[in-house]
């Protein structure tokens, strides 16, 4: 089971899990950034690098998963090409936050942190964008939408539906 994990990486996948653990000496006082350098690396925690990393440092892919998943930063699955982060916060949620999550929730299928099944767009919910004045805030990749509507959404998602990826 762990080499068929494993084996979803190739050579130089696995090598890159093992360079980044020898940066870090210490391995369990230092699995959180050794956690954030795999994910910068590869966008995201593959299995096999997890596997590659309980191997590596002895600590058991459950307790490693155990620690993952207690943050939110760190994701299972592959990225979508396009992330949309619609602020729930309070001033985004008194006008209307609340509907324009739903609305993109039920334009994409998905619920707010899953990826779409063609891998086009994330879907996270945030606490605050930072851009109170413009609420309600939704942001795609790095493109602010101040004072969103639940009729702007079908136009805003189809602008990156169609555009070629890079
Ligand atoms: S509450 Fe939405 S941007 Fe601050």
């Amino acid at each position: 089971m762990l080499q068929n994990n494993m084996s979803k990486l190739t050579e130089a996948e696995l090598s890159r899990v093992k360079d980044i653990c020898t940066q870090y000496p210490a391995k369990r006082a230092s699995l959180i950034p050794v956690l954030q350098d795999i994910q910068d690396s590869f966008g995201y925690l593959p299995e096999g690098a997890i596997d590659r990393l309980s191997e590596l440092s002895d600590i058991s892919a459950n307790e490693i998963y155990g620690v993952a998943t207690f943050y939110t930063q760190f994701r299972f699955s592959p990225p979508g090409e396009h992330t949309i982060r619609v602020c729930q916060g309070t001033a985004c949620h008194v006008r209307q936050g609340v509907q324009i999550l739903n609305e993109v929730e039920q334009q994409l299928d998905i619920k707010a942190g899953e990826t779409t099944t063609d891998g086009k767009f994330d879907l996270e919910r945030v606490a605050c964008l930072g851009c109170c004045a413009l609420a309600p805030a939704m942001v795609v990749d790095d493109k602010v939408y101040a004072r969103m509507t639940v009729k702007k959404i079908a136009s805003v998602l189809s602008h990156y539906a169609t555009m070629e990826a890079e």
